[in-house]
């Protein structure tokens, strides 16, 4: 269904760009064990990019219990996760931002980061409610590999592993794949390097990931996205709770964030028809 490994990557630098169609349903999880990496920024910035694509589109907050995407949304909801894993009906708690919806988390929430069996329950029903209304579900993950973070991961049709190229965030990447492959049977991912100095320093991170996945990891597919440059604009935009891609569409990080959407959808394209889908 999915290109494999290195392969997809020279062909994607090749795809051309054509006008996206947002026509199926889609459930993206943005990951990567490690904290920091950008996870949060290239979540927001690509919930945005599908939300001004005409999709309707809604970020979860899935790192429940330090949530910082209100922050980044420039938001102040009054209702959370939290009151959905009390009960609460789901809508009831969605947020609005500039067209982009968000079903926030709860800062400092110690019950919601440990949620029990009950609670995680309500969560992934909510989840699954959400699926059913909008077009485009994107989930946060939260760093680490805690069985609530990487259950709600593991229920994507997409899921995307963030990486940097620092070592450590290699490792750590590394071990969130191999959790999700042998406890979760996950089978295909996506990886996206950000935080990149050059695209060499990307496709070199690339083929560090790959080489550890195809030696010890190898049922699992890797499909390399386009690399997102580090940007030092980013932390400016996040602290006045302005997504990058409505401020500045062509700084670029702004522009890789848009290819990297915009790759995605064709990859889900191609899978679709492969199925046999719209
Ligand atoms: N490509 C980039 N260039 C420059 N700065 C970046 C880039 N990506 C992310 N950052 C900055 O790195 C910092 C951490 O990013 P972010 O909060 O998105 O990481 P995270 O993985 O979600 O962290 P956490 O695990 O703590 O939730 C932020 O200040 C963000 O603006
Ligand atoms: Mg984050």
């Amino acid at each position: 269904m999915y290109r494999t490994q290195a392969s997809g990557l020279t062909e994607l630098r090749e795809a051309r760009v054509i006008p996206l169609h947002v026509n199926r349903r889609r459930f993206i999880a943005i990951t990567g064990a490690k904290g920091g990496i950008g996870k949060s920024t290239l979540s927001v910035n690509l919930a945005f990019t599908y939300a001004r694509w005409r999709s309707r589109t809604i970020i979860v907050d899935g790192d429940v219990g330090m949530a910082d995407l209100n922050l980044m949304l420039g938001v102040a909801p009054e209702r959370s996760l939290a009151d959905v894993a009390k009960g609460e009906p789901v809508e009831a708690c969605v947020a609005e931002s500039n067209g982009l919806y968000l079903l926030p988390g709860l800062n400092g929430s110690y019950a919601l980061a440990n949620a029990d069996s009950a609670m995680q329950g309500r969560i992934m029903a909510a989840v699954g409610q959400l699926k059913e209304n909008f077009e485009t579900v994107l989930i946060d993950a939260p760093a680490g590999i805690e069985r609530n973070a990487v259950e709600l991961t593991a229920e994507a049709d997409d899921i995307v592993a963030v990486v940097t190229p620092q070592p450590t965030s290699i490792a750590d990447a590394y071990g969130c794949l191999k959790v999700l492959h042998q406890r979760w049977d996950v089978d295909h991912v996506f990886l996206l390097v950000n935080d990149v100095r050059s695209d060499a320093q990307g496709q070199e991170t690339v083929e560090q990931m790959v080489a550890l996945t195809s030696r010890f990891i190898p049922k699992l597919g890797v499909t390399p996205l386009p690399f997102v440059p580090h940007d030092s604009s980013l932390p400016h935009y996040a602290a006045q709770g302005l997504p990058a891609v409505l401020a500045a569409p062509d700084a670029p990080a702004s522009r890789a964030i848009q290819k990297v959407a915009r790759t995605l959808d064709l990859m889900a394209q191609g899978g679709a028809a492969e199925e046999g889908g719209a």
